[in-house]
């Protein structure tokens, strides 16, 4: 047999609000290391997909498997704590708290003990330092998805989930905050899954991207498609 490498594994998941499906019998896979995005139209899912992910949102049907461990039916901070870093849409920083106790939050949610490196934070966002006693809702969007990743990233997660991250950001800082994520990847090793409608942020990111529909997966683009400006156009715009 070979070697199985997906980090992600998603199969027949189907989850959403009440009696409501919005995800049915959706699927895909992200390997060890992989730059992925997940684009689609608004209301499609892509936000109830990452929850759900998160353990956020409770599924009906299907398996989540991380790291090779079925962990659909774990809560969100056991799923934190084996490694998956989430940074939501809209950020969700708390705007009343300092920046360094946003950071705390982060390394709450780990397992007590566990090894936390705020010293590769710093170096990846020295403003978190430089600010760390001014309240989070001081910040701007684009400070805020800094400190909104750095909080993720205190505990040293293997996969980051990201939610639209160029959402309400100045497109020179939306460079800024690619470089950044990209970093995270090859620097750290972090596997990234981001949702996103920038068509710059995808075709500067993703090695591979999935395209969502009505909640399911309808397709899969590989790099040569992903660098084709006008495809990409039409299928954000579809
Ligand atoms: N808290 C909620 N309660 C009920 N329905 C919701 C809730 N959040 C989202 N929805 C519905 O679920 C569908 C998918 O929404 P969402 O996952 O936010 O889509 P996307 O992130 O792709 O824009 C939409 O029809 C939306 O109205
Ligand atoms: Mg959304």
């Amino acid at each position: 047999m070979t070697e199985n490498k997906n980090l992600l594994d998603v199969s027949g998941l189907t989850a959403g609000y009440g009696a409501t499906s919005v995800l049915k019998d959706l699927n895909f896979k992200v390997a060890q290391g992989e730059v992925v995005a997940i684009i689609g139209r608004n209301g499609v899912g892509k936000t109830t997909l990452l929850r759900t992910l998160m353990g956020l949102i409770r599924h009906s049907q299907g398996i989540v498997r991380f790291d090779h461990q079925d962990v659909s039916n774990l809560k969100t901070y056991q799923r934190a704590r084996l490694g998956i870093g989430y940074i939501p849409q809209g950020r969700e920083v708390f705007p009343r708290m300092t920046v360094w106790e946003n950071l705390k939050v982060g390394e709450m949610l780990q397992q007590p003990g566990k090894g936390v490196d705020y010293e590769r934070v710093y170096e990846f966002f020295p403003i978190l330092r430089e600010r760390a006693r001014q309240r989070a809702g001081t910040f701007s969007g684009g400070q805020q998805q800094q400190l909104a990743i750095g909080r993720a990233m205190v505990g040293k997660p293997k996969l980051m989930l990201l939610d639209e991250p160029s959402e309400g950001i100045q497109p020179n800082i939306v460079k800024e905050i690619s470089r950044n994520i990209l970093k995270l990847n090859r620097e750290l090793g972090m596997t990234i899954l981001f949702v996103e409608q920038n068509l710059d942020m995808i075709m500067k990111m993703a090695q591979r991207c999935y395209v969502m529909d009505k909640g399911q997966i309808i397709d899969e683009l590989e790099v040569t498609q992903l660098r084709d400006r006008e495809l990409m156009r039409r299928i954000l715009a579809v």
